[in-house]
């Protein structure tokens, strides 16, 4: 039997596509990249925003032509957890509908035609999921599911509920199995993950997101560790330090500051202010030069004024972000600030000229900042290799930059030293120093 998925929204989603296809081999499924010729078709939805949630519907009637006349077809993730049964309503070719928080469950709902599985309070924090990895040398691993926060914008803590730590014991007994399997490189995922080790679904010892750091270092083979999202509002200074002085961990790190001005973060319920945010990247700056910073900005969140978008352009020139990720605020179901009607509003108009101000800055402050890597050099993990004529091989420094190596076959899963000689506009171009 075929099995064809599609994975929108974050690296969670991804994670969570790659505990289903685990789940289904089980029952004897093989992934196609052919919706025509699948048994079952699996979209794996997101809410952030509302344009993609809006394509679903049309999405779905496409995959109803094309499908096999028994094939299923299940939505699962986020649209899932906060629409229900309103999706088979207004879709009767659906055959389920499974939540984000019971994606656990993916083997009994396929065999229960018209379905809901979204229970906000299922936990499978400790469940182990059956492994299915298209297995390179990097790997994602869940540290914690769900998410306590109530930023006033943002629909997650409905689509994926309270926050909950997985076990220590359970991380690192599947990070163990990743290092076996040729992982050199973890992404540790979870909404706030410094955030790590306040509540566990089971008795517990005592742990904090810099003490699951140390741990998960010790794992011979685990080389590199990455994590997304911090929250900025955890980063104290154990955790700074801990990032600064472990050499496993990568020095690169996701600040999502949201908003440059006090007001509208306190409006936004970020649970700090602009000085705090700039205390901490300022002071990340002074422990590692080098460190690389990215950060996710709405612009036009409601009463956001002149004023207020100026203080975000302020941070980004003080901090400037090596990854900017910018969007236009959008209105969600099941938030604060979807009730709060055309007060403060920003027009469409505005919010598209913010957006355009604030990428055509950060475009020239990525310009500055590759001209001064030249010369400079990177430890770099060889993630791909193209043969051929125009041979080259690619990899990211261990600061986050996609780094190209022209004319050069280096062995994947190597982590070699690396020296930048030009900036192409995008990625940037280095060589191989022996
Ligand atoms: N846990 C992460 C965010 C997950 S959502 C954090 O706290 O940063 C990913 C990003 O989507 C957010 O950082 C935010 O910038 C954006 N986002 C969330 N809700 C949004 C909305 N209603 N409109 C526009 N962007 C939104
Ligand atoms: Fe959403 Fe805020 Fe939770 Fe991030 S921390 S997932 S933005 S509620
Ligand atoms: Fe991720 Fe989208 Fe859900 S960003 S948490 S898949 S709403």
């Amino acid at each position: 039997m075929k099995l064809y998925i599609e994975t929108l929204g974050c690296a969670m989603n991804m994670r969570d596509s790659e505990h289903m296809i685990g789940e289904l081999k089980k029952q004897g499924y093989a992934s196609t990249d052919d919706a025509k010729e699948a048994d079952l078709i699996l979209i794996n939805t997101c809410s952030v925003r509302e344009k993609p949630e809006r394509k679903l519907f049309s999405e779905i009637g496409q995959f109803a032509r094309i499908k096999k006349p028994d094939a299923k077809i299940g939505i699962c993730g986020c649209t899932a957890s906060h629409m229900g049964e309103e999706i088979i309503k207004k879709a009767p070719s659906v055959n389920f509908v499974l939540g984000a928080r019971n994606i656990s469950k993916i083997s009994e709902i396929i065999h229960k035609d018209k379905a809901v599985e979204i229970a906000i309070d299922y936990d499978d924090s400790t469940y182990v999921f059956d492994i299915a990895r298209s297995t390179g040398i990097k790997a994602l691993l869940n540290i914690s599911i769900g998410c306590d926060k109530k930023c006033a914008y943002c629909i997650v803590p409905h689509t994926r509920g309270k926050e909950i730590s997985i076990p220590l014991d359970l991380i690192l007994s599947e990070a163990k199995k990743l290092a076996n399997s040729g992982v050199k490189e973890l992404m540790l995922l979870g909404q706030n993950v410094n955030n790590y080790g306040v509540r566990f679904s089971t008795p517990h010892p005592r742990i904090n997101f810099a003490g699951l750091l140390r741990e998960i270092s010790q794992i011979d083979g685990i080389e590199r560790i990455r994590f997304t999202s911090p929250h900025p509002l955890h980063m104290d200074d154990e955790f700074l330090e801990e990032f600064a002085s472990n050499p496993k961990v990568c020095k690169s790190i996701h600040m999502p500051l949201q908003s440059g001005s006090t007001k509208i973060l306190k409006s936004m319920r970020r649970g700090y202010s602009k000085e705090w945010y700039l205390n901490r990247a300022l002071k990340l700056k002074s422990l590692i030069p080098n460190v690389g910073i990215g950060t996710d900005i709405i612009v036009g969140f409601p009463g956001e004024s002149e004023e207020d978008f100026k203080h975000t352009i302020d941070v980004l020139e003080q901090v400037e972000f090596d990854t900017l990720y910018s969007f236009i605020y959008s209105p969600r179901p099941h938030t604060e600030s979807y009730g709060w009607g055309e007060e403060g509003k920003v027009s469409q108009e505005i919010a598209s000229n913010r957006l355009a101000t604030l990428q055509s800055r950060h475009k020239e402050i990525l310009r500055h900042k590759a001209k001064e890597e030249i010369g400079s050099f990177h430890k770099v993990l060889i993630e791909n290799v193209k043969t051929g004529e125009q041979c080259f091989s690619e990899g990211r420094s261990d600061n986050g930059k996609l780094i190209k190596i022209p004319g050069e076959i280096l062995k994947i899963g190597d982590i070699l030293d690396i020296q930048i000689s030009q900036n192409d506009g995008g990625s940037l171009i280095g060589r191989f120093v022996k």
